[in-house]
């Protein structure tokens, strides 16, 4: 190959460096059936979160971890879900806290409920169970 074309090649190879290495290191891939992101322990995740609900349900939540283990124990106390065990729960607990945590797509953290306005559209168990939080 001719010296030129050497250089050539070398120089477009180091320009498309960034590129590749972005997509390798931080991209991740989204499970086309859930939606979820597939790191982690999403498998785990999926196969305790999503037979009451759609994914959505959670998918579109952001949250601390805090926020998080207050969902949690939301569902246990009154959607009926059967209790973690503690490694479970705080695997699930990790996944979403790292992968659905406020960011760059919902800037600010929730408001606190006490600091919403009235949700007309809440159920019956939700409205008791936020009385019973106060
Ligand atoms: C046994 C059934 C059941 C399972 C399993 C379950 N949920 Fe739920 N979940 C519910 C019910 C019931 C609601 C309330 C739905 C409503 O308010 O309309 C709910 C609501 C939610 C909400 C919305 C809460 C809000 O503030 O509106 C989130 C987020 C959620 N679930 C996440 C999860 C996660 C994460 C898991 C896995 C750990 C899970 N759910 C597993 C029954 C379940």
């Amino acid at each position: 190959m001719p010296k030129k074309y050497a250089l050539a090649l070398l120089v477009a190879s180091i320009l498309a460096l960034p590129a590749t290495m972005g997509q390798d290191s931080k991209e991740i891939r989204l499970d086309p059936a859930t939606g979820m992101k597939m790191t982690g322990d999403w498998e785990l995740t999926k196969a305790h979160c999503i037979a009451c609900h759609s994914p959505q349900t959670f998918l579109r939540q952001r949250g601390t971890l805090n926020n998080w283990k207050s969902i949690i124990a939301w569902m246990e106390e009154k959607g009926g879900l059967p209790k973690l065990g503690e490694e479970i729960k705080n695997r699930i607990l990790a996944y979403l806290s790292q992968n659905y945590a406020p960011g760059e797509e919902y800037r600010r953290a929730p408001i606190p409920a006490t600091l919403m306005p009235e949700n007309p559209y809440i159920s019956e168990t939700r409205k008791q169970f936020e009385a019973n939080r106060r």
